[in-house]
């Protein structure tokens, strides 16, 4: 992402806290009103101070365990509290929930329960959190980040890959729905990036890996891929192309879709 080019928006990131999700706060907080989100009050407070240092003035974090029922009606009236309305929202929240990868029938239901719930059900619950008050003015922003694994699966992560390519579908049903109302909505499609979980399983060589980030090598956060504006893109992320690289250093992707 180019720095300076969201500005005066009140943006909205969920999962803040990751690793992925501090490399996009980093880029979003300066100029913008930004809501963060997490479970960890700790890691939100040291994010806030992190983006504060960078020159953020207005990053609000906001606690939030969205496995709890009724998480989500809890973090729209925080939301409602602080900003009145989100104009954008990134939606970095999700992942494994500390499942490591592993064979699908030996997995319980409710490890299968819990990579569904937060990869699918979550960017759902949040995009229509956020999307009345987006109707309502006439415009807004919904990027979600998805995976690769949703386009051409997962090895040991069946339920994590069923989820994410759900999350395409919804982005390009909700940019049907609504794409009049001037809301788009888009999906980025990360390979393995380099983070603790799937950055090592990638180095590792997990068997089954090897489509997903060839000759295990990862790509770094953000480097969104070079691409044109849409209202329901998929961008999957592919290391070592020209486009990934390219991309890495302007980052044009995220931007566009924000845009
Ligand atoms: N890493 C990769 O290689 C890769 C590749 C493709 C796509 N992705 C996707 O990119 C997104 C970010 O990935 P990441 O590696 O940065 O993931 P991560 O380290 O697992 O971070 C996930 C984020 O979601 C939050 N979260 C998890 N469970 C939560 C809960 N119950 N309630 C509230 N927040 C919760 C975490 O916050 P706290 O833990 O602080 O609560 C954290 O901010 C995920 O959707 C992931 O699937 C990652």
């Amino acid at each position: 992402m180019t720095q300076g080019r969201t500005r005066g928006k009140t943006i909205l990131l969920a999962g803040a806290t990751g690793p992925i999700g501090r490399a996009t706060a980093a880029q979003l907080a300066p100029g913008n009103t930004l809501l963060i989100t997490g479970r960890n009050p700790d890691r939100l407070s040291e994010l806030v101070a992190d983006l504060e240092s960078r020159g953020a003035t207005d990053v609000v974090p906001l606690t939030i365990d969205l496995a709890e029922t009724d998480a989500f009606q809890i973090l729209f009236a925080q939301v409602q509290e602080h900003c009145g309305a989100v104009e954008i929202l990134v939606n970095c929240s999700g992942g494994w929930q500390g499942h490591t990868p592993g064979d699908f029938l030996l997995k319980t239901h409710q490890e299968l329960r819990q990579e569904i719930e937060a990869n699918l059900v979550w960017p759902t619950l949040l995009s229509q959190g956020v999307l009345t008050g987006m109707v309502d003015r006439g415009s807004g922003r919904i990027v979600h980040v998805s995976s690769v694994a949703g386009a051409i699966g997962l090895i040991g992560h069946a339920a994590y890959s069923g989820a994410k390519a759900g999350v395409t579908g919804l982005v390009r049903q909700l940019a049907m729905e609504f794409g009049e109302s001037g809301i788009t909505a888009n999906a980025v499609a990360p390979r393995p990036v380099d983070t603790p979980g799937p950055g090592a399983c990638s180095r590792a060589g997990i068997p089954g890996w090897r489509q997903c980030s060839p000759g295990r090598r990862i790509i770094s956060w953000p480097s969104p891929p070079r691409s044109r504006h849409s209202s329901s893109s998929w961008f999957p992320m592919w290391p070592g192309t020209s486009t990934a690289r390219r991309s890495s250093s302007t980052g044009h992707g995220l931007q566009l879709m924000l845009g």
